[in-house]
């Protein structure tokens, strides 16, 4: 049974990267934020936050994660705070090679720059300090850490190949 699971802030191109890995590997997809969303009934992630508080999402996302990692030979791309809660990161570790994709917070910046669909990139000083706390815990669970800043998506993919992908394929 084979995993990869992309983790790192929001911005940093986890969607984008796992949805060509998926093709590139023939392997299944999951957004997490997606499975978050359809076990909540809520139709966006805003929503959520502020009817029903962090906590609330974070226990869903867990769900979600159990749920991507069983069948085995699929790319999961996590939402940015999943390394909050110890479980999430637990059951990661142990199903998938947690691939960490870094971004400097300028880029981030500039990659989110339109978003409305993040409740915790309301406000770019919040933000900024979320990003710090959260780096160590980054490149703690992960088995590797790409930086992205200066790459395309297609590039990162085919470093993940390099790195993780020769279990694949069918
Ligand atoms: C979050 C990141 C979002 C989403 C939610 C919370 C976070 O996912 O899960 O808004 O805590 O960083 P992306 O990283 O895909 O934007």
């Amino acid at each position: 049974m084979k995993n990869i699971a992309l983790i790192g802030f929001m911005g940093a191109g986890k969607s984008t990267v796992a949805e060509l890995l998926a093709k590139k590997l023939n392997a299944n997809l999951v957004e997490t934020d997606t499975e978050v969303l359809r076990l909540s009934g809520f139709s966006n992630i805003n929503e959520i936050f502020d009817e029903k508080g962090e906590e609330y999402f974070r226990e869903l996302e867990e769900k979600a994660i159990e749920a991507a990692v069983k069948d085995g030979n699929t790319i999961i791309s996590c939402g940015g705070g999943v390394i909050n809660k110890k479980q999430s990161m637990e059951v990661l570790k142990g199903n998938a090679d947690v691939v960490f994709l870094h971004a400097s917070f300028e880029k981030i910046k500039d990659r989110l720059k339109n978003t409305t669909t993040r409740p915790l990139f309301r406000q770019e000083e919040k933000a900024m300090l979320l990003y710090a706390q959260r780096l160590s815990a980054y490149r703690e669970y992960a088995h590797d850490m790409i930086d992205t800043d200066d790459k395309t998506p297609e590039e990162v993919v085919q470093i993940i190949i390099d790195k993780f992908g020769s279990t694949y394929g069918h």
